[in-house]
């Protein structure tokens, strides 16, 4: 499957982007930066990285700086600490990112392997709003769209009602939900469903000495953050469980609805069902066990 993966690298995007590096069935076309945890330039210098670190020598296509139309988030340091990777803050400038945009290079790339792409978006829709606006087509060019996003059916990650990818970028994430692409959401509802303990990173560091416990080592900052907030002796698999979305559809209880994001109030980011919409496929449940399982298999295969 060829897969580009929009990211804000970011501790459980690295994990996301291992996970595709490892997987058999994925063919890995490039990375698309944009800001959310990380400031857009630092999520372009840790995709290189990664990219480096795991023998690839995919494309990375800068994207946006900011949310359309409104100011600037701060990135979420508190959660993914000052440079995105947790305690680890000497994190090398590898090589350069690509002559295109990141809505560019979406676009270029729909266009090239039309009716085959999936675009798994695993941060603020900002990259995906703006490809859909440089080409009309780019919709219907791309196989399939996965989004890490939204809380439908439970609370909240950033506020009580929003998850942070979506409420990031308010505006883009309610025009991608009116457009016509093949959607699927995978969101809170389920991504909290596969939580990784320190006792897996644990495993998984022994597994695989290199990438394992690099992983192992940028995630005690993010295990902190979920035990001091939410009293969770895990970390969600956020954005793995999306990309496992990709190619594992069965592992996961999906309800075809339309949705509609709430662009301003007090419920501002809220994803909420909408009939008048066009179908997004919304995850609701999943094999958690499985996915937690599979991660861990495939990501204990690298060095
Ligand atoms: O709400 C979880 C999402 O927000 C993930 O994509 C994580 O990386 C953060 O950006
Ligand atoms: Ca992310």
């Amino acid at each position: 499957m060829k897969l580009i993966i929009d990211t804000d690298p970011g501790i459980d995007d690295a994990m996301a982007i291992a996970y595709a590096a490892a997987a058999p069935e994925i063919e890995l076309i490039g990375l698309t930066t944009v800001f959310g945890n990380t400031h857009v330039d630092q999520s372009s210098r840790n995709a290189r990285f990664l990219l480096h670190k795991l023998g690839l020598d995919a494309p990375v296509a800068e994207g946006a700086p900011y949310p359309r139309g409104a100011d600037a988030h701060a990135p979420s340091k508190h959660v993914h600490g000052p440079e995105g990777f947790g305690d680890i803050t000497e994190i090398p400038q590898v090589g350069s990112n690509h002559t295109r945009t990141a809505a560019e290079f979406l676009v270029d790339q729909a266009r090239a392997h039309k009716g085959e792409l999936v675009v798994c978006a695993v941060g603020p829709l900002t990259n995906i709003a703006d490809a859909m606006k440089l080409d009309p087509e780019f919709a219907r060019n791309i196989k399939r769209l996965v989004i890490m996003g939204g809380a439908v059916y439970c609370p909240g990650n950033i506020t009580e009602h929003a998850e942070a990818n979506i409420y990031h970028d308010v505006q883009a994430a309610d025009a991608v939900f009116a457009s016509p692409a093949d959607t699927v959401l995978v969101g809170l509802d389920v991504t909290l469903k596969t939580l990784y303990e320190t006792a897996d990173f644990e495993a998984l560091a022994k597994r695989s000495a290199g990438m394992g416990a690099f992983l192992r080592d940028i995630s005690k900052f993010y295990l902190k953050f979920y035990k001091d907030i939410g009293g969770l002796e895990g970390c969600g698999l956020h954005d793995s469980t999306a990309v496992i979305a990709c190619t594992h559809a069965p592992m996961f209880d999906m309800v075809e609805t339309g949705l509609r994001v709430a662009v301003d109030g007090p419920e501002i980011g809220a994803t909420r069902p909408d009939p008048a919409r066009p179908k997004v496929r919304v995850c609701r449940d999943v094999d958690g066990e499985g996915v937690v399982s599979l991660f861990t298999d495939r990501v204990a295969s690298l060095p």
